[in-house]
């Protein structure tokens, strides 16, 4: 028997990386799994992998009526767990405002537009699981809107914690340090991305990489402990702590 059987679990951003590791625990433990990203044909193959009722829905979240008609067209959503999103580096004063203007729309209101059409479908026991980032906790060069992105993301999931305890919907957070093994798409190339890497590597104390898989470990925990409500796990190798 599965931790998660008979569960309706969303899951955006689940074609590649975290989103995918996330979505593959989810199906393994039972849910029946609805990946959501924008390349539908990668969702698919997935969804068949997983098995189980496991269904992609070509959505960009970024898009409010899209999401919309993703949840309307649900039954009910046990878990929603919202991952899609990039990243976006630049200095303050030679990055234009609209960079961080869009990616805010995608990485914020993507998440808050799923919470505000999935919640009236969450019966008591549900679960959310926000998906920020470390930047809200420990300094990462050259990404204040990232920062930013992050830390309204982990104050969006206590607010709802308690906003929504009432109704025993939980909410929490899963804030990734640096992750490998995933598609993430960002701005920088070159000698700049290689600093990045070496850069976020020697701020991780573990001497080991970060996979999607221990962020699934993260959310399948999230997911099943009923108890936990309104918490930002960093999944970060010990990022945040020095
Ligand atoms: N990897 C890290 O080190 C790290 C660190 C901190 C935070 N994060 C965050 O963790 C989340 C997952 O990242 P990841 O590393 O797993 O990267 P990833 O492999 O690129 O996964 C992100 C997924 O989001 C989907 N996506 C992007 N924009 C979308 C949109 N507007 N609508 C629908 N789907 C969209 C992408 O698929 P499509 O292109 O097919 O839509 C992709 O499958 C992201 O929000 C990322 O910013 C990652």
């Amino acid at each position: 028997m599965g931790q998660l059987d008979g569960k309706i679990a969303v899951v955006t951003g689940a074609g590649s990386g975290i989103g995918l590791a996330i979505a593959e625990r989810f199906g393994a433990e039972g849910a029946e799994v609805v990946l959501v990203g924008r390349q539908k044909e990668r969702l698919d193959e997935a969804a068949a992998r997983i098995g189980g009722g496991a269904r992609g829905v070509s959505v960009d979240v970024g898009e409010e009526e899209q999401v919309r008609q993703l949840i309307q067209d649900l039954p009910r959503v046990d878990i929603l767990c919202t991952c899609a999103g990039k990243a976006v580096f630049g200095r303050v004063d030679e990055t234009p405002p609209s960079a961080w203007k869009d990616l805010f729309h995608a990485r914020f209101f993507g998440q808050l537009y799923a919470v505000h059409y999935a919640v009236p479908k969450m019966p008591e026991g549900s679960s959310i699981l926000l998906c920020s980032g470390i930047a809200d906790a420990a300094y990462v060069p050259d990404y204040c809107g990232g920062a930013a992105i992050a830390g309204a993301v982990n104050a969006m999931a206590k607010n709802l914690a308690v906003e929504l305890a009432p109704r025993s919907i939980r909410v929490n957070a899963l804030s990734p340090g640096f992750i490998i093994g995933t598609d993430i798409k960002f701005n920088l190339e070159g000698e700049k991305a290689i600093e990045f890497v070496k850069r976020s590597i020697a701020d991780t104390p573990l001497p080991y990489h970060g996979h999607p898989e221990d962020l699934a470990d993260a959310a399948l925990f999230l997911a099943t402990c009923n108890f936990v409500t309104g918490q930002v796990i960093e999944v970060d190798g010990g990022w945040t702590a020095t």
